[in-house]
């Protein structure tokens, strides 16, 4: 019998969860279960990297959780979890810090990004990649489904083993990053050479999973589009045009030219509306899954526990384990 590899992802708790998440992320997760052992997190201890209202963030969480499950996550399938609950992951982190250049840190895009935004930059900011490299390690992962985005913070995490290893012995997996090849970087409906992201403060800028049709109706006919009318696939002639068609292309199922040839002669207005009723048809059962969940929150912090108690059966061995190689009694 094989024995199957190990998975893990997440999403930090910021912002609502969007159909750049969905796209690049949580909708190939549900279908990697069959052949991988899988571990999903709601990431709440990143989220404390951005200022955030305690109660607010409470309920994020719970609704973040609901919504994993309500895409398709089966928790009897995939062993879903809030970071938080499993304090090996910012145990993990700090013994890696030790072992993590500055340098290495600084070169960041995201955080170079992110900093720059703000008067006054966290440490915690700063170190957050090596959280994330924790949170991989830990499950002994092979390989981490994300989106473009997280490709650097991957890389790191590969780097973050070496040093490890090169100190101390070979104690973890070494994981690799699993990008898709269409739909790992969804652009932003308002600014086309902009990653679509959660946490945008316009948000006409993304589709968020749970937004009413109206909404997403209304946000996908005012997205940036350039003046041309011909309908065809360019990405830097036409980014706004060729963003919308990769989402279509993605939903549902049919190639890009397909997509293309079957509005020859009608306007990019077409290609909006049936777009606005893919997204709408395709987000529908999971609102009502979500719906239907939030009815009984007991049930999902039942949920919850599990998902804890069986992640935390597997971090504390690694945990364990590498406690005893850095020597720690
Ligand atoms: P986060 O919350 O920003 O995004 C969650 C996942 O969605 C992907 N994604 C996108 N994919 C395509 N197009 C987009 N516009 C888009 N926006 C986001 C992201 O690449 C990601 O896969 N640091 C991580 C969460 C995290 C994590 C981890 C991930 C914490 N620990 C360990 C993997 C492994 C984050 O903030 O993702």
């Amino acid at each position: 019998m094989s024995i199957k590899k190990t998975i893990l992802s997440g999403s930090t708790v910021t912002g609502n969860l969007t159909l750049g998440n969905y796209i690049g992320a949580i909708n190939n997760w549900g279908q990697l279960s069959k052949d991988y052992n899988c571990y999903y997190m709601v990431a709440d201890l990143h989220a404390l990297t951005v200022k955030q209202d305690p109660k607010e963030l409470r309920e994020r969480i719970l609704s973040f959780f609901a919504q994993y499950i309500a895409c398709g996550l089966d928790p009897n399938k995939n062993t879903l979890f809030v970071q938080s609950h499993v304090p090996e992951h910012a145990e993990l982190q700090w013994i890696l810090t030790t072992l993590t250049p500055m340098g290495y840190l600084n070169r960041m895009t995201q955080f170079k990004d992110k900093s720059s935004k703000q008067k006054e930059i966290l440490a915690g900011l700063f170190t957050y990649p090596i959280l994330m490299a924790s949170d991989i390690l830990l499950y002994q992962t092979d390989v981490v489904p994300v989106g473009e985005d997280q490709r650097q913070h991957l890389e790191l995490t590969r780097d973050i083993v070496t040093f490890f290893h090169n100190r101390y012995g070979e104690t973890f997996t070494m994981p690799k990053a699993y990008i898709g090849k269409v739909g790992a970087k969804i652009m932003s409906l308002q600014d086309p050479n902009a990653k679509m992201s959660k946490s945008d403060e316009n948000e006409k800028a993304y589709v968020s999973i749970l937004d009413a049709p109206k909404k997403i109706q209304k946000k996908i006919k005012s997205a940036v589009t350039d003046s041309e009318t011909t309908v065809s696939f360019d990405p830097e002639k036409k980014a706004g045009l060729a963003n919308l068609l990769t989402i279509y292309s993605v939903l549902t199922g049919k190639s890009i030219d397909e997509i293309v040839k079957s509005y020859e002669g009608k306007m990019y207005g077409h290609v909006k509306v049936d777009l606005a009723e893919i997204v709408c048809e395709k987000f529908r059962p999971v609102q009502e899954n979500y719906n239907q969940l939030m009815k009984n929150q007991d049930h999902l912090h039942e949920l919850m526990k599990t998902g804890r108690d069986k992640a935390r059966e597997k971090a504390s061995k690694t945990l364990k384990l590498v406690y005893e190689r850095v020597g720690l009694i």
